[in-house]
């Protein structure tokens, strides 16, 4: 087991460069999939979550290279055998494969998907849209089997813009017969990215990034060259900790009109910010006024970074209010920052956040990703040492997360034992 000791209250100075996003390349390596030559994509994270689904293409018979920041994919000798529970389950985004294969071979066989615990995680939206392209949907306990005998363009109507949903979907459509169009599909940059990828290899997809995606079907999709975007999140969380404990902090290669919302609520709170072109430059401010914020789908307050952004208004002036409208369960970081010295209370999907508290280090557990993420931000601001257990969560999604840290001046390390 590994655990992640943090000695905090150190001032942060210096710069943090930002990864490849994770919710981009968890749907980009599986869309490589449907290419007939090759597909190179680089600006890769060297995050688990990576690993887990270059396993799964290597199970699949995929040929997969990688190369520092980058991998080739090549699917020429690929074989569509049923994907097993072992490897579906340590990632949400195992389900890209359920659209991808169902896109190349008509047919997918795999268990249900894993991932973070924050609330029920149904999957209807995806195999409603593959039904509507024609294909059948057999769940045998934990397994599902999408097959169709032909795949055909159709117009889906999303119930929610769900990420997964107007991905998986846009991975069926891309080589189905005739035009599918996505309403209210999600907007958020990752679809833009995998779209745009999937155009590279040859697909014609137009409007990713509105609520209306059109999908023209073709039948080869071809060798392509494919960069993955800034991830958005890990950007966040360190613009996070630097308003935290930035003297000053800049947080590089990021598009900053993907955090515009954190970027507002920063400001909102009396952050002092030097937005550039492709950094944020944060430092730490004498006091912050305290906010409400509503988690909401892009381009509203990412709920990915509701937990961390907690954290900071531990600090603020008087009474703050976070609602969560995404997850039902993300509130598992609460009774952590209580216990860390923060005054926090949840009901229903509301936590108030009284403040400021000072808070000191203690153990705490990373019940999720970006609980983790929350963690580590309290834990560099609370004076003394904390413990964090269930480091395995952060390092899915934080590429390099101790070295980014210690270059700036953090006292962290990870130990196993
Ligand atoms: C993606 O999850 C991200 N994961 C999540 O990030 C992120 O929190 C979420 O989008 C929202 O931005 C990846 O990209 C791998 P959704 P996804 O489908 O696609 C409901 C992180 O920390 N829903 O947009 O699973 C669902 O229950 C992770 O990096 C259905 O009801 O999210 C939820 O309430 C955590 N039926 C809402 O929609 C469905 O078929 C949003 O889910 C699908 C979703």
């Amino acid at each position: 087991m590994k655990i992640m000791e943090i000695c905090g209250a150190k001032e942060l100075t210096g710069t943090i460069r930002i990864s490849g996003a994770k919710n981009a390349t968890v749907a980009l390596i599986p869309a490589a999939i449907l290419t007939d030559e090759e597909a190179t994509i680089c600006n890769i994270p060297e995050i688990t979550d990576t690993e887990a689904l270059c396993d799964i293409l290597e199970a699949l018979n995929v040929d997969v290279k990688r190369a520092s920041e980058s991998i080739i994919i090549n699917p020429e000798n690929m074989q569509n055998i049923e994907i097993e529970e072992k490897f579906s389950k340590k990632l949400r985004a195992s389900y890209y494969f359920m659209g991808a294969l169902l896109g190349k071979y008509k047919k997918a066989s795999m268990y249900f998907p894993g991932g973070c615990s924050i609330g029920a995680r149904p999957i209807d939206l995806h195999l409603k849209g593959f039904e509507a392209l024609g294909a059948k949907v057999t769940n045998e306990g934990n397994k599902y089997i999408v097959e169709a005998e032909d795949l055909k363009g159709a117009n889906i109507y999303l119930d929610f813009a769900s990420v997964g949903a107007t991905i998986n979907i846009m991975l069926a459509a891309v080589r189905a017969r005739g035009t599918t169009v996505i309403d209210n599909a999600a907007k958020e940059p990752e679809i833009v990215n995998v779209a745009t990828f999937l155009n590279n290899m040859g697909a014609k997809i137009t409007g990713a990034g509105t609520s209306t995606i059109k999908i023209v079907g073709v039948d080869h999709l071809g060798k392509c060259f494919h960069e993955v975007i800034p991830d958005r999140i890990e950007a966040g969380t360190y613009i996070i900790i630097g308003a935290l404990c930035g003297k000053p902090l800049k947080v590089d290669n990021i598009i900053p009109e993907h955090v515009d919302a954190l970027l507002s609520k920063l400001d909102e709170i009396g952050v002092d910010m030097e937005i550039g072109a492709d950094y944020v430059v944060v430092s730490k401010p004498e006091k912050y006024k305290a906010t409400s914020l509503k988690t909401a789908v892009y381009p509203g307050f990412a709920t990915d970074l509701q937990q961390p952004f907690t954290v900071l208004l531990t600090q603020s002036n008087g009474k703050s209010k976070v609602t969560e409208t995404i997850w039902e369960n993300r509130f598992m970081h609460i009774p952590y920052l209580n216990s860390l010295g923060a005054d926090i209370s949840v009901k229903n999907q509301t936590a108030t956040i009284m403040g400021p508290h000072k808070l000191v280090g203690t153990e705490v557990v990373a019940t999720d990703l970006r609980a983790g993420a929350a963690m580590v931000a309290a834990a560099l601001l609370a004076e003394g040492k904390t413990t964090i257990t269930n480091v395995e969560h952060i390092l899915r999604g934080y590429e390099h997360i101790v070295e980014k840290l210690t270059e700036v001046g953090a006292k962290i390390e990870i130990k196993e034992i």
